[in-house]
Order: C-alpha cells, then structure tokens, then sequence
C-alpha cells in the first residue's frame, strides 16, 4: 500500500512561495509513488485559540483538520519566516491540532495526530537564508508533539526567482533538495507505519 503524504505551509498568501513549494513537494511525492494530500490552510477557517473558545467545543474545521493529519504518516511542512520563525498561522494552527478534544475516542489525548508522524520541514524565503530560522524553531515544537523529524531538510533561498512558470524549480539542485527531504520521510513513514508482521 502507497504511503500517505500530507503536505501543507504555513502561508495562505495567494502567491505565496511556501505554497508553491509545497506544491513541487507534492509532485515529488507523487513522482515517488506516495499517495499524496495537498492540504491548504485557507480552506481551513480556525480562529485563534483561546482556552474560552476551545472549552465551548472544538470547531468543526480543527476535527477536519485532525482527520486530515491523522490519516496521514507522513508530513511535509512548508513554513515560511516572519521575524525569524514561523508564521503565526502555522502557530495557530498547530496548537488547536495539539489541544485535545475532551471525550473523543482518539483525540483526548493532545500528543495525537502529531506523535509517530515522519515530518520533513521546507521553507522558502526571497532572502538569503531562505527562512531556515523558522525551521529551527519549529523543529523543537513538532518534537516536543512527538514527531519524528527527517534528518534532511531544505530551506529555498532566493525565491522570488527560483519557480519557473509551470511552478517547478528552476535549479536541478533545488529541486533534488526537496526530493531528497520528500524521499528520507517517505522511507521512514513507510517503514514506521508498515503494517505489523504479527
Ligand atoms: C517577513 N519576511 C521575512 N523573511 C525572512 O527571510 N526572514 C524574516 O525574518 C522575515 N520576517 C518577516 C516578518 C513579517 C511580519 C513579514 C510579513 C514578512 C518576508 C517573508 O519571508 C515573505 O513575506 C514571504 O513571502 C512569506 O512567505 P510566503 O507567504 O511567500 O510563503
């Protein structure tokens, strides 16, 4: 059975890099036989959390959200870097997918959908650094969630000028950095989530 791939960033800009990025992971991840869900937090409407709120009842598009996540071993996260971290979307959203859901069978417990997922972290940046230092900070929260982090990751400097008009990514190296973040959680979801022999 093909391996699932969620994929998703942390932006709902329109144009934005982290997107288009999440999108050529999704490609490659296609391309690598996975069965991928390219999922777009603007389609998510999620306030920001307060306790108040969550105590009234999680809402309907954080269930939809967990579903998502929970059905999928393995994750690609795109962030981009606001003031050297991630944004405060993925923040938001993050946190309401870890709050737990009081009386639900699986998700009382707030380590799940996150705990045993593979992560492989992406961002992309018109800068130099390409938003590495959101990946540094978002790398102790997902491992804080139980994650498991794919030792590679990539961070896409430049961006402005790195897609060409189909959406891919004009350098070959580029491109053979995401596929080789795509490729490490792949074998790893697979082989973590492999059904058990016994
Ligand atoms: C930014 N941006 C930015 N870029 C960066 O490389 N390092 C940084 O610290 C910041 N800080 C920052 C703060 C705030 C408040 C904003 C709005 C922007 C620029 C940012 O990378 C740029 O807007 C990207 O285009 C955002 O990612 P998406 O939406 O294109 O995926």
């Amino acid at each position: 059975k093909n391996t699932r791939l969620l994929v998703f960033a942390g932006s709902a800009r329109e144009h934005s890099f982290n997107r288009r990025l999440a999108r050529v992971a999704a490609g490659l991840g296609r391309d690598l036989g996975a069965e991928v869900t390219l999922l777009e937090l603007a389609d998510y409407d999620i306030p920001m959390y307060h306790a108040d709120l969550e105590a009234r009842g999680t809402p309907a598009d954080v269930l939809r959200l967990k579903e998502a996540m929970d059905a999928h071993p393995g994750w690609i996260v795109c962030t981009p870097e606001y003031n050297g971290s991630y944004t405060g979307l993925l923040k938001n959203t993050l946190d309401w997918a870890s709050s737990p859901v009081a009386g639900h069978p699986v998700w009382s417990d707030g380590s799940r959908p996150f705990s045993g997922k593979v992560v492989g972290m992406l961002s992309a940046s018109n800068g130099a650094l390409g938003g590495l230092r959101a990946q540094s900070h978002l790398a102790p929260l997902l491992v804080n969630l139980g994650c498991w982090l794919a030792p590679r990751s990539h961070a896409l400097s430049r961006a402005a000028s790195a897609f060409d008009d189909q959406g891919g990514l004009v350098d070959p190296a580029q491109q053979a950095a995401v596929r080789a973040v795509v490729e490490q959680v792949l074998w790893a979801a697979g082989r973590l989530h492999a059904p058990s022999a016994s």
